[in-house]
């Protein structure tokens, strides 16, 4: 098949494209490299032929409107202005990328009959109340702009199957982590706790750390994106994907440094905009895509860590 996907030199993005060049489609990557690296698509580059770059921006209408003189099968959208504390700084730059942007490309998707896979997030949830995890029915609740700018993105995306009966599908992945993730302030607590063990400095914690996380390897992530797409039966479904435990940050921290003197506690930067406890239910995705996860907390957490040795700069 030919394939758009749009923030594919970014983390997510970039394993999968990996996945879809090991499954041999044609692979075109819209990226404006706000937040991605070109470097991570280079070993991919390398070993598949098939992989186009194309240096851009999804507000770009005419550089869209020449890009899809290609037909395209898929269109995997995951550009977007990514990080809650920007977003609650300049809530107008992650509205532009998150709801304009996701506008701009699912309209090309429409002209098209491209099916759309909308790469939403688990951010879009009020916090889990029972032992027994989100359901897709869970309420949401825009509580910081980069909520509300997916959650205005989802139905948009949804409008279209409805009115128009475009293929559309959107997710919503909990925390996902892995190698490529940035390790500053614009990556996951994961990378950024153990890159600060590994220069001997203290893992700080916003708060007091008892707000809970559910972590999905990135390449169970990426194997359910991929399949997303494949698949007929997610159009106009909303899907889940987590490892179906979670953690507070504060054993999450316990499970990378050895005593609790590397910890260190500081006051939260946006408390209103924090979601105290997130834990997915996967039931859907199983049940629609056969799709579970593999690889477990302990054994992601090693192979990031042992991908940031080989990447300490
Ligand atoms: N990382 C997570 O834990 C997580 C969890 C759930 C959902 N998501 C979603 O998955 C997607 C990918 O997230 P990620 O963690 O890989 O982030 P990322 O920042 O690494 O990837 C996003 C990519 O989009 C590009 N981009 C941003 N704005 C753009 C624009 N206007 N035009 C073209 N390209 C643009 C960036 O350069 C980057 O390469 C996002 O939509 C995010 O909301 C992420």
């Amino acid at each position: 098949m030919n394939i758009l996907v749009t923030g594919g030199c970014g983390f997510i993005g970039r394993w999968v494209v990996k996945q879809l060049a090991e499954d041999h489609h044609k692979i075109w990557i819209l990226d404006n490299l706000s937040n991605g690296r070109i470097e991570n698509i280079k070993e991919l580059q390398d070993n598949y032929q098939n992989i186009t770059f194309v240096g851009g921006d999804i507000k770009n209408h005419i550089l869209l409107q020449n890009l899809f003189t290609i037909d395209f099968d898929i269109c995997y959208h995951l550009a977007a202005s990514i990080n809650v504390q920007d977003s609650i700084n300049n809530p107008k730059m992650t509205f532009d990328n998150d709801i304009v942007g996701t506008f701009n490309v699912l309209n090309q998707c429409k002209i098209k009959r491209t099916k759309f896979v909308y790469m939403s997030t688990c951010m879009v949830y009020s916090m889990a109340l029972s032992v027994n995890g989100i359901k897709e029915s869970h309420p949401t609740c825009p509580s910081s702009p980069y909520a509300g700018a997916k959650l205005a993105g989802e139905q948009i995306a949804l409008s279209y199957y409805h009115a128009y009966g475009l293929p559309v599908t959107v997710l919503r992945p909990f925390n996902t982590y892995g190698p490529y993730q940035k390790k500053n302030s614009e990556g996951g607590v994961i990378p950024i706790f153990i890159k600060r063990k590994l220069e001997n400095k203290p893992l700080l914690i916003y708060g007091n750390g008892t707000q809970t996380r559910d972590f999905l390897y990135v390449t169970d992530c990426s194997d359910f994106v991929v399949k997303t797409g494949y698949s007929n039966k997610t159009n106009g479904k909303i899907i889940n994907a987590g490892s179906g435990t979670d953690i507070s940050i504060k054993n999450l921290a316990k499970r990378i440094v050895d005593t609790k003197d590397q910890i260190k506690y500081i006051p939260h930067i946006h408390p209103q905009s924090e979601i105290q406890k997130l834990l997915s239910d996967n039931s859907f995705a199983k049940k629609v895509l056969n799709w579970e996860p593999h690889i477990s907390l302990k054994e992601g957490i090693q192979l990031t860590q042992n991908w940031i040795k080989e990447n300490m700069v």
